[in-house]
């Protein structure tokens, strides 16, 4: 029996089974995520099991009613840990352990750490440029859009520099086995993956988090070991708030710069004005946000009984996945929405989240890709994309390699 059946005298939901998280379209899934949208707002997915909810209004409307639509007992509990609150908890504990941060992601400390994302940039800019003189090829995405988000993440967490290489290791492999999208044996798989690089984080964290309790430092770690908010929660439960933020802030910033260095190759008309005029940059990034955004899935569940969406009823306990990247292309928000257009009227787009649970790092991940474009453009004003990439699929969705060289 399918979903379609069960749904009692409501009329009968849209159903499909177009894989929108499949390898084969992941160079370009906009399509069938066209085909989805036209079936409705909210779609049961038969291999999935949940729900897809595709429109922007419908998903908005979703991450804005935490009362019928929560967080809690999805599968970020088994990402990040059940006790990871600041994803997982839709109440207290995910305002308190917020809020020890916030301070860390205002605009004004934001301000004050831009030289130092400048100076990482130049650091990892210089070699590039010198390879590009002698008239090499280079994949930015190793060597630029990976690095940098990782060394601005670890150094707001207070990684030494000669850990780094393994803490962000270990913290992209904890989330290799939490998709719901896998056959049950692949994810047994990747699970085991995901619980050794879980482990060696912890143990890695706890470790610091004794370190700043002796001997406070200006860092996120230090932030949370002296917060009241911490008080009476244990430290093993501590340490998934702070394993989160690492791959929060390293893998979708780095998707992010890499879809962005892209499109700014594949559109030099675009390149020419942000080098002419730097202004239109943070612009023209939230334009790439939505044009091609790196999370493009997220999940959440019912809750509080029956709720009626989108013309079909869902029930209590279903599974509803949010497909932000079928939301950021849709066409009763967006005037022609395949167009990539940085001076379309300005809407918040979906890339980063709405409501309760949007994303804590937002401005820092903006002001590190504006940083990285105006420190680029600067120094590599024409470059030409010297070979083909290819996307992974949605759910972290980004091209790779990202090689370029200069013009002529
Ligand atoms: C381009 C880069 C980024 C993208 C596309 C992105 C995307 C998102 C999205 C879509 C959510 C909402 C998840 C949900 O509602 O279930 C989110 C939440 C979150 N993000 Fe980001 N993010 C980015 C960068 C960062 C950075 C740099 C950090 C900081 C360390 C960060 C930390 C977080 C945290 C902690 C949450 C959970 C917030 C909560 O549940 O209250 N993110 N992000």
């Amino acid at each position: 029996m399918t979903k379609h059946d069960t749904a009692a005298a409501a009329p009968p939901a849209p159903v499909t089974t177009l894989d929108i998280i499949g390898e084969a379209i992941a160079d370009d899934p906009y399509p069938m995520l066209a085909e989805l949208r036209g079936l409705g707002p909210v779609v049961w997915h038969e291999g999935y099991g949940s729900w897809l909810v595709t429109t922007d209004r419908a998903i908005r409307k979703v991450l804005t009613d935490q009362a019928r639509f929560t967080v809690e007992g999805t599968v970020l509990e088994d990402l990040f840990g059940s006790n990871a609150f600041i994803s997982t908890d839709d109440r207290h504990r995910h305002d308190s352990l917020r809020n020890v941060f916030a301070e860390a992601f205002r605009q004004a400390s934001l301000d004050r750490l831009r030289p130092r994302i400048a100076a990482m940039l130049d650091d990892l800019l210089a070699p590039i440029v010198e390879r590009l003189q002698d008239g090499e090829s280079v994949n930015i995405d190793e060597t630029l859009c990976r690095p940098l988000p990782a060394r601005v993440i670890g150094a707001l967490m207070g990684v030494e520099d000669e850990m780094l290489g393994d803490v962000m290791g270990w913290a992209d492999g904890m989330v290799e086995g939490g998709s719901v999208y896998l056959d049950k044996q692949e994810a047994e798989k990747r699970m085991s993956v995901a619980e050794n690089a879980k482990a060696s984080l912890s143990a890695y964290l706890i470790g610091r988090m004794e370190y700043r309790r002796a001997s406070p430092g200006d860092d996120l770690v230090s932030m949370l070991v002296s917060a009241e908010a911490a008080r009476g929660i244990a430290d093993e439960h501590l340490v998934e708030n702070l394993r989160q933020l690492l791959f929060a802030g390293n893998e979708t910033t780095a998707k992010w710069l890499a879809n962005i260095f892209i499109t700014y190759g594949e559109f030099p008309d675009v390149r020419r004005e942000l080098v002419a005029d730097p202004s239109l940059i943070m612009a023209a990034n939230d334009e790439v946000m939505r044009w091609q955004n790196p999370i493009g899935t997220i999940m959440r569940k019912v809750r509080g009984g029956p709720v009626e969406m989108g013309g079909v009823t869902l029930a209590e306990g279903d599974a509803v996945s949010l497909v932000l990247t079928s939301g950021n292309r849709d066409p009763a928000r967006y005037v022609d929405p395949d167009r990539f257009d940085i001076h379309r009227e300005t809407k918040p787009n979906l890339g980063f989240g709405v409501g309760l649970h949007n994303c804590l790092g937002l401005m820092l991940a903006k002001v590190e890709a504006e940083v990285a474009v105006r420190g680029f453009l600067c120094r590599i004003p024409d470059y030409v994309i010297a070979a083909p990439c290819h996307y992974s699929p949605v759910p972290v969705r980004g091209p790779s390699p990202v090689t370029i060289a200069l013009e002529g």
